[in-house]
Formats: structure tokens, C-alpha cells, sequence
């Protein structure tokens, strides 16, 4: 078990529809060892039983800030301070507000201004009511108060309308949590409000590079090297950067994808090729090294198809190709201001892509497992770690697309909020 099987939630369930996903966050928490004690606000309890709530966490669940038999057990003050850390959600609009004002008229509240513990919130409500001035101005004082929050993300409404405000997927509060619990969490989360949804103009009047797919080294006219790489990650980064108003450059390996909209796409084969293409490319505000270079290619390249001679043993002389990403990551002149690489790696992730990052003088690498069983390659879905210089943060499995827009909506910010 994790080193998170000692550590206490204290829960805080709003009243919302998104209710529901909470009984499933309890069970997940429950699975990592993790203690649940609940209090549920008043309008809460329409939308999730006590019952149902106590039976999942397997503790009592405190409803009442007057209650005498629970004030004698165990006081409102020592509940909000026994806890590891406090976890809100859904945070409907009204428990927001209430927490950034420091009302306390019910036990929820009360708790909220007396802990001394970090407070987590996953926001859930109508598209309007996150949108509004007054829950924009409540979240941005919570921001500067420290409260981390996850989500919320865009999606389906349960009132028929469609954007931001639906709380996150039980797994992404769940890995926020225990970030939280680790430490770890240098890296801000994305907590502005529509933080994912609003990159549209975040990168205007920037240049971005962003390489893509795999390479291919040519043994003759007829065979080569490659690798798994789909391009699938590299392409939606692209996409993605261009949506936020960026001028982008995508130099693509060979791959089966089309060409984003709006981008201007170079296609190569080799690592030389790539490698010339985004020297090409540049000046740019930002680089991005997603694709999977090979990392050798044969010494020389038959003229001819290679020919077998029965039964005879045949051997590849290879050299190493150069190095994209350490060369841009290293460049004294015009060098991007931000430059971001990949690392795919099958054992101690983290390990090795702090030193690759160091290596190939990059800002960020964002690491992901592509270990048996990750179907990282080829596949829909991608779960990655960003590895800064000074920290590290985990993201939930999401779709390429939705790491292509976290990514590049923090990459903007990062640019403008350091005035690069
Ligand atoms: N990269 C590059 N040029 C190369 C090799 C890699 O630009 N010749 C970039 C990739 O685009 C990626 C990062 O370097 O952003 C890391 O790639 P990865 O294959 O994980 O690492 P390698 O440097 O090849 O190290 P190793 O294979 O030993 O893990």
C-alpha cells in the first residue's frame, strides 16, 4: 500500500447533482487506504443519502453544527483540524462564495474557516453561475488564499447546456488529492476559471515549433527503421496551439494523419531532415519536441535493395542521429523561451526525465509510460507528468487532446505570466 494509507480526508459535500460522483471518489480514496469522514451541507442530502455516504467511508457522516452529541464527541474545531487535508465537492457556486467571504452559518462553512489544514475544491455548477463576475472574482481571491482546486472541465450539463462547470472524472480529484497529500504539487493546477476551455487568443502573436510522429531511417530503397510512434500526441499539441491564436510550425515524421487546420506542416523521414526543418522554423516562442526520433540510423544506406544469401547472417552498422531537442534546448542564439521535450520511458519514469530534462537543457518534460500495457502508442489516451525545475505534476489518464490543450494553456501562461 502507498504511503497515503495513514492520511485522513475530510470530505465536504455540496448540494449538487455531481453529488453522485462523490460516492465514488469515497470508494476510490477507500481503495488507496485513505480515511473518509463526510459532512454534508443541508441541500447535499438531497442529492446523496448519510446512509449512503457512512456506508461508503465506513465512518459517521456530520450534518449538524448544533448537534450536541456530535459536539461532545468529537468538537467542529477538531474536525476541521484532525484532518490531513480538506477536500470540497462538489463546491457548488454558494459553498465558494461562502469560503471566500469566511461566512460560517452551517457546519460546512464553519469547518472551512476554522481548518488550518490546504483545502481542495472541485467545483461543479451551471456554465453561467462558473462564469459569473462574482464566482470569478470568489475564485480568484480562493487562488491567491492557497485553496488548490481541480477542475472544473467542459462538458454536458445535467440543465441540457454545454461547457464549463461539470466537476472532474472521481480519477482526476483523486490524483489532485494525492498530490496534495504527497507535496508535490509545486505546479499550480489549473485553477483560472475556463483555465482549459479559454486558451482562444492565450498564444497570439506567438510562434510555436512542434515536431511530430516517428522517423525513418532508410536501410535501402526499400526498408527502414522506425518505431511506434502515431503522432497522434504531437499533431493535437499542434492543433491545440494554433486554436490559442499561435503561428505554429508542425514538422511531422511520416504518419497517417492529416494535416491540422490552420498549420503549417513540413513532412519529413529522417532525424537530419527533421532536424534542419526546425532549425528552419525558427525563431519561435516555444519548442516542442513530440516526436519519437529514432535514435540511430545505419551507417551508410544501400544503394540497391539488400540482397539475402541463404541462410547468411546479416548486420547493420548504426550511428547515432543528432539530437533535436538538446540542440534547441542549448542554443545560445535564439533560443525559444520555452522548450519542452518528451520522455518516454518503460521504468522509473520520474527519475529519468528530471535528467533527461537536464540534459537536453529543456523548461518542461513531460513524461509518460509507455511500458507494456500502457498502450500509450497508437492509442487515444495518454498519462503524463510534467517535470519542471522546481517540481513535478501528475495528470489523470485524459485524452491526447485534452493533454495537448492543458499543456499548451499552461505553457501560455507560463509565457505571459513571466512577460517573455
Ligand atoms: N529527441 C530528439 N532527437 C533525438 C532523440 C530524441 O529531439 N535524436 C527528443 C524527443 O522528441 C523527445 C525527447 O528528445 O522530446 C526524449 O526522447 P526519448 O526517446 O524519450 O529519449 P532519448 O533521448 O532518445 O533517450 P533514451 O532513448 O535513451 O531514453
Amino acid at each position: 500500500m502507498s504511503g497515503l494509507s495513514k492520511k485522513r480526508v475530510l470530505l465536504i459535500i455540496g448540494g449538487g447533482i455531481a453529488a453522485y460522483k462523490t460516492l465514488d471518489l469515497i470508494r476510490r480514496l477507500r481503495e488507496k487506504g485513505i480515511a473518509v469522514r463526510a459532512v454534508m451541507t443541508a441541500a447535499a442530502q438531497h442529492f446523496a443519502t448519510p446512509l449512503s455516504v457512512a456506508s461508503l467511508s465506513g465512518e459517521k457522516v456530520f450534518t449538524d453544527l448544533f448537534s450536541l452529541t456530535d459536539e461532545a464527541a468529537i468538537g467542529h474545531i477538531e474536525l476541521s483540524r484532525e484532518a490531513d487535508l480538506i477536500v470540497v465537492a462538489p463546491a457548488t457556486a454558494d459553498l465558494l462564495a461562502k469560503m471566500a467571504h469566511g461566512l460560517a452559518n452551517d457546519l460546512a462553512s464553519t469547518l472551512l474557516l476554522a481548518t488550518d489544514k490546504k483545502i481542495l475544491v472541485a467545483p461543479a455548477m451551471n456554465l453561467r453561475m462558473w462564469l459569473a463576475a462574482p464566482t470569478v472574482r470568489n475564485v480568484a481571491t480562493l487562488r491567491a488564499d492557497g485553496v488548490i482546486f481541480s477542475g472544473p472541465g467542459d462538458g454536458d450539463m445535467a440543465c441540457g447546456e454545454y461547457g464549463p462547470g461539470r466537476m472532474s472524472e472521481p480519477l482526476e480529484i483523486l490524483a489532485a488529492i494525492e498530490a496534495a497529500l504527497t507535496g508535490d504539487t509545486v505546479l499550480p493546477l489549473p485553477a483560472y476559471p475556463r483555465a482549459d476551455a479559454a486558451v482562444a487568443g492565450a498564444l497570439d502573436g506567438r510562434r510555436v515549433v512542434v515536431t511530430s510522429g516517428p522517423t525513418h531511417e532508410p536501410i535501402d530503397p526499400v526498408r527502414y527503421i522506425a518505431n511506434r510512434s502515431s503522432g497522434k500526441q504531437g499533431h493535437a499539441i499542434a492543433a491545440a496551439a494554433q486554436a490559442a491564436g499561435a503561428s505554429v510550425t508542425l514538422v511531422s515524421g511520416p504518419v497517417a494523419l492529416a494535416d491540422p487546420a490552420g498549420v503549417t506542416t513540413v513532412h519529413v523521414e529522417t532525424a537530419d531532415e527533421m532536424r534542419r526543418a526546425v532549425e528552419a522554423a525558427l525563431p519561435a516562442d516555444i519548442f516542442i519536441g513530440a516526436a519519437a526520433v529514432a535514435d540511430w540510423r545505419t551507417a551508410e544506406t544501400a544503394p540497391e535493395k539488400l540482397k539475402k544469401a541463404a541462410g547468411a547472417e546479416q548486420s547493420l552498422t548504426l550511428v547515432q542521429n543528432p539530437d533535436i531537442l538538446a540542440a534547441i534546448g542549448w542554443r545560445d542564439r535564439d533560443r525559444p523561451a520555452l522548450v519542452v521535450g518528451f520522455a518516454a520511458e518503460t521504468e522509473s519514469l520520474i527519475e529519468h526525465a528530471q535528467k533527461k530534462r537536464l540534459a537536453k537543457g529543456c523548461d518542461l518534460i513531460v513524461a509518460n509510460n509507455v511500458g507494456r500495457g500502457s498502450n500509450v502508442f497508437g492509442g487515444e489516451m495518454n498519462e503524463v507528468t510534467l517535470i519542471a525545475a522546481d517540481g513535478s505534476e501528475r495528470w489523470p489518464s485524459l485524452s491526447k487532446k485534452e493533454v495537448a490543450t492543458k499543456l499548451i494553456a499552461r505553457l501560455a501562461r507560463q509565457l505571459n505570466e513571466a512577460r517573455i
